[in-house]
């Protein structure tokens, strides 16, 4: 068993029960705020086996958020309060393209948000030395976004939305949808 398992009891999220977990979430927010441009809200709970990094530019979590262990959040990424990001999502921010996530959003485990893509516009060039293109990414609040889901740089996902497991999202999808599928596509509103 791993040191991490012993302490926090195997849990996929983070839980603050008992002093011995609250503390292990304190050293959860250390490793993430020793890196210069990190900024937690004094109530979210980061666990120690996330990786948090600001790569050089700015990343905020708010009050009430929770990463989970095996999430991993790089570079300009800015997080709302009531927040949950899930065992091994992978949110990657860059400075012409920022992920922005509102509030009270939920991201379940395996999410992927890349906010630039390799250019390989040039076959006489390998794809590794040409150069990348950033985008924004835009989560509204109070969206679920489910297992497993890809969402690829430039896209806005509105206020209320559902995306279903396994998706690819390359549009924006409207607030109130449900969308699923790849590439997602809105299969009902919320709103009816
Ligand atoms: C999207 C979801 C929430 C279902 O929403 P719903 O409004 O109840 O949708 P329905 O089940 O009525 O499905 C409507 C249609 O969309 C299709 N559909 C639903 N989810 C889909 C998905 N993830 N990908 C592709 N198609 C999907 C259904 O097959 C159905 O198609 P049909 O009309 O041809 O039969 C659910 O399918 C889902 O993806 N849940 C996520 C589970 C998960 O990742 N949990 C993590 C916990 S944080």
């Amino acid at each position: 068993m791993s040191f991490s398992i012993f302490i926090d009891g195997g849990k996929s999220v983070p839980d603050a029960s008992g002093v011995l977990k609250w503390l292990w979430l304190r050293w959860g927010r250390y490793l993430a705020q020793r890196h210069a441009g990190v900024s937690l809200a004094p109530k979210c709970y980061i666990h120690p086996d996330a990786r948090i990094h600001p790569r050089g530019l700015k990343l905020s979590i708010g009050a009430r958020s929770t990463v989970s262990p095996g999430a991993c959040i790089q570079g300009q990424v800015a997080i709302g309060d009531d927040c949950s990001v899930n065992a091994y999502s992978i949110l990657v921010g860059v400075k012409d393209g920022p992920i922005t996530i509102g509030n009270g959003v939920r991201i379940a485990p395996h999410v992927m948000m890349f906010a630039n893509n390799h250019i390989f516009a040039n076959t006489d060039i390998p794809i590794h030395k040409q150069h990348v293109e950033a985008a924004p990414i835009t989560i509204e609040d109070d969206v679920w976004i489910a297992g497993m889901v890809a969402i690829t740089a430039g896209v806005r996902i509105g206020h209320g939305s559902v995306i279903g497991a396994g998706s690819v999202v390359t549009k924006d999808i409207p607030p109130w949808s449900v969308a699923a599928g790849v590439p997602a596509r809105v299969i009902k509103s919320r709103k009816g």
